[in-house]
């Protein structure tokens, strides 16, 4: 009786590991490295005290999959596994989709082939586009995606879509995150980008640790109250705790259901910029750049179904993710290799 993990060696699976283990759930984890490190597994085994199988394999390999489903009794899967930068899926569509939306395909074939039929996706806000009013809702229309990872996410939920439609018999969790920031508190694991960071706030964190000189904030001329992008920042572990309710869940209830996992609280990036300067103490340089191509005003989620139905909140503010966010930095500036 165990949970598969898949990209659990990733930022926000080894902190969803973390609070299965904690809430003495059974795990295996599977992951190719392609943004990971092994060394995360330890790390995660020294936080909770607890040893979990791990396998190292790519969600295209029918076979591979196929032999951990034999291996191990899996009642459901978390599907993590993906690639995940927007410009570099700009870049290299083909690869955004085979990995991504066939990757997805492979693991279902042998999910079913194993009859384990039951998914929580980690989807994206991205699927709201850019012409729906914030607070987004579940029930909004979806698509405009502005960029082939976007576009992989949205297409991924058809098909799972289509999948309960055909076969009742699947339960099918559709998470869409908003922007996960933070740490673990212990300091052991966080988000450790490769190469010059696209989010937000690994950058503030890079600039804080020497690594940058200074941050460049993506314009200030958007109709927001300081005139930057805003966000629903969510804490990485109030995030991972989302996916231990959405999972029991899915294990009790049939069909294909949709959670927004956010705050349902916008931030600006100067906001963003200051939480972190006044929870740790360090000034941020910044400038102000032109905008980013595809970038929208206002994303924040209405939290009302995830906080009635999954019976899940987040706890943690902002300012509690820039001081787990400094304390993972300073202790690991290079990540996983210090
Ligand atoms: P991450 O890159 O840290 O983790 C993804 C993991 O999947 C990595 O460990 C990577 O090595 C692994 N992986 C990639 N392709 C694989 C393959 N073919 N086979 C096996 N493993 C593979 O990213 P994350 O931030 O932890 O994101 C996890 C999931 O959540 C992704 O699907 C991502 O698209 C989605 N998501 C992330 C964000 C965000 O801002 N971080 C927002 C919305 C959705
Ligand atoms: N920003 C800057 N400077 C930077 C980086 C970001 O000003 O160096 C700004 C952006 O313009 C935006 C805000 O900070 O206003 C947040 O940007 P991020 O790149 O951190 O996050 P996004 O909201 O653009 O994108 C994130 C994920 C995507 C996902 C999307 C919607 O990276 O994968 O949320 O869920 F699709």
């Amino acid at each position: 009786m165990a949970i598969l993990i898949t990209g659990g060696a990733g930022f926000i699976g080894s902190h969803t590991c973390v609070e299965m283990l904690n809430a003495g759930r059974e795990i295996v984890v599977i992951d190719n490295f392609a943004n990971s490190s092994p060394k995360v597994y330890d790390r995660v085994r020294k936080i909770t005290g607890k040893d979990f199988p791990t396998v190292e394999c790519d969600i295209r390999d029918e076979a591979g999959l196929d032999r951990v489903f034999a291996s191990y009794k899996i009642d459901a899967v978390i599907h993590f596994a993906g690639l995940k930068a927007v410009g570099e899926s700009v870049a290299k569509p083909v690869e955004y989709y085979d990995n991504n939306v066939g990757g997805t395909l492979t693991l279902l074939k042998s999910m079913r082939k194993a009859n384990v039929k039951t998914i929580v996706f980690s989807s994206s806000a991205t699927v709201y586009g850019s012409e729906n009013p914030v607070p987004f809702k579940e029930d909004m229309k979806t698509g405009g995606t502005t960029n082939p990872y976007g576009t992989t996410k949205y297409m991924i939920e058809i098909i799972l879509q289509d999948l309960c439609k055909a076969d009742p018999a699947w339960s099918v969790s559709l998470l869409r995150y908003f922007n996960p920031i933070g740490a673990h508190e212990s300091g052991l694991i966080g988000e450790a980008p490769n190469g010059i960071p696209n989010n937000l706030m690994p950058y503030i964190a890079q600039v804080a640790v020497g690594k940058r000189e200074k941050l460049s904030v993506f314009g200030n001329d958007y109709g927001t109250p300081d005139g930057t992008g805003v966000r629903d920042y969510i804490h990485v572990v109030d995030l991972a705790k989302g996916h231990l309710f959405a999972c029991d869940r899915a294990l009790k209830v049939k069909g294909c259901e949709i959670f927004n996992l956010g705050t349902g609280n916008g931030v600006s990036v100067l906001e963003l910029v200051h939480a972190f300067e006044e929870a740790n103490g360090i000034k941020i340089p910044y400038v102000i750049a032109p905008r980013r191509p595809g970038d929208i005003d206002f994303s924040y989620a209405d939290v009302t179904r995830a906080n009635t139905v999954l019976g899940w909140k987040a706890e943690r503010t902002p300012v509690d993710a820039c001081r787990d966010t400094w304390n993972w930095q300073k202790n690991n500036p290079n990540g996983f290799d210090d």
